[in-house]
């Protein structure tokens, strides 16, 4: 059994961050979505895996993620020269997957609990062709969306919907046997010009092989949007952070909760309520850090308060009181300066949000 992650694509729904790293290395918790998708990976039992990247992030990802021995993997790197659909990555894979059964795992895609159970019910003997994973949601229409008939098997499976057949959504994990490959020489580019894996999917139901489906109990995370790194971010800190302080805490400092703070890090005269965690070498003073807050390595935090939001290295946040629901990039810099003329000056990069309520 092999494994493929998908770290290519364009990440346009995460600019401006996604200008300058891809959208997989985001960091939830302080690491990057795509290392819990690889721990999940080895966790399951799987050794061999193949990274989908692209032309423009391609290296960074590289760089990140290295051969895979952290984590006692083996990875190679798969270019797929334009980002033409999940189905046109297992194209371009091909030659890595051989004519072996495999997971596929989107590489911006978390789930509570991992894939082990769901790789046992595939492997199974007289397991099916297919094996995909379901989790019902509000509104489907943003995703693939399967039908399941009465005994739970799936009959119908249909990408990106304006009206919904159902309100199960197809999370980004997979699991499958080489006939895919045949099934996606048959499919055409959709709409939006993509092969669709959901397409191919659909596909092995129409050449007469099974399909499965799991229902998600946990939650699911797809990280495409901002706020959807924000519910990450409090997901992961609310089910992993545990109380661990390598760094320097004054006496002045009122910890609260579960909180870890890097070695390196300096809290002085603070409040943090945790879930939180505190990168390496970052300094707080004078600050109220509250729950579900990420704040990373080499970060300045003076006079300020914060709570459920990502703030990721080397940022310098200064006399700022109530920020929340924030997604801060590498090297940002927000001061409040004592200056009576009261104005906002601004210095941002291209597709940037700022929100004002006061
Ligand atoms: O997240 C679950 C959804 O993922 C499913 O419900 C949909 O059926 C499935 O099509 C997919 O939809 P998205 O529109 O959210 O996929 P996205 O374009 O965001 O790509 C998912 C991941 O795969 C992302 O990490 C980028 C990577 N990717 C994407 C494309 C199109 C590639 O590596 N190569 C590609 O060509």
């Amino acid at each position: 059994m092999k494994a493929l992650v998908l770290a290519g694509g364009k990440g346009t729904r995460l600019r401006p961050l996604t200008y300058t790293t891809a959208k997989q290395l985001i960091p939830v918790a302080n690491k990057p979505i795509i290392f819990f998708v690889l721990e999940q990976i080895k966790a399951a039992g799987i050794d061999e895996v193949g990274v989908i990247i692209s032309p423009e992030t391609g290296q960074a990802v590289r760089e990140a993620v290295g051969d895979g021995s952290r984590w006692g993997i083996r990875i190679a790197y798969i270019l797929q020269p334009e980002p033409l659909g999940l189905a046109h990555a297992v194209k371009v894979a091909r030659p890595f997957l051989a004519g072996d059964p495999f997971l596929m795992f989107l590489g911006d895609n978390l789930i509570q609990g991992g894939v082990r159970p769901a790789l046992e019910a595939f492997s199974r003997p007289g397991g099916p062709e297919a094996l995909i994973m379901l989790k019902k949601v509000p509104d489907p229409r943003q995703f693939g969306v399967a039908v399941l008939d009465s005994e739970g098997r799936v009959v119908r499976l249909v990408e990106k919907p304006e009206e919904p057949p159902s309100d199960l959504a197809l999370v980004g994990i997979y699991f499958f046997r080489p006939a895919i490959h045949q099934a996606i020489e048959r499919i055409k580019p959709s709409w939006r010009q993509e092969l669709e894996i959901t397409d191919a999917i659909q596909q092995l139901l129409g050449m007469g092989l099974r399909v499965e489906a799991r229902l998600v109990d946990g939650w699911w995370l797809d990280t495409g949007k901002k706020d959807d790194i924000l519910e990450a971010n409090r997901a992961v800190l609310d089910e992993y952070t545990r109380p661990e302080i390598k760094g320097e805490v004054c006496p002045a400092t009122k910890i609260v909760g579960r909180v870890m703070i890097g070695a390196g890090a300096k809290v002085k005269n603070s409040t943090v309520r945790g879930p939180v965690v505190i990168g390496e070498d970052a300094c707080i003073e004078d600050c109220f850090i509250g729950p579900f807050t990420a704040i990373g390595p080499c970060s300045r935090l003076k006079n300020v308060s914060v709570e459920h939001s990502v703030i990721l290295e080397n940022c310098f946040l200064a006399n700022v009181y109530r920020i929340e629901d924030s997604l801060i990039g590498k090297n940002t810099r927000v001061n409040r300066l004592n200056d009576p003329r009261q104005a906002l000056r601004l210095f941002l990069g291209d597709d940037s949000e700022v929100v004002i309520t006061l």
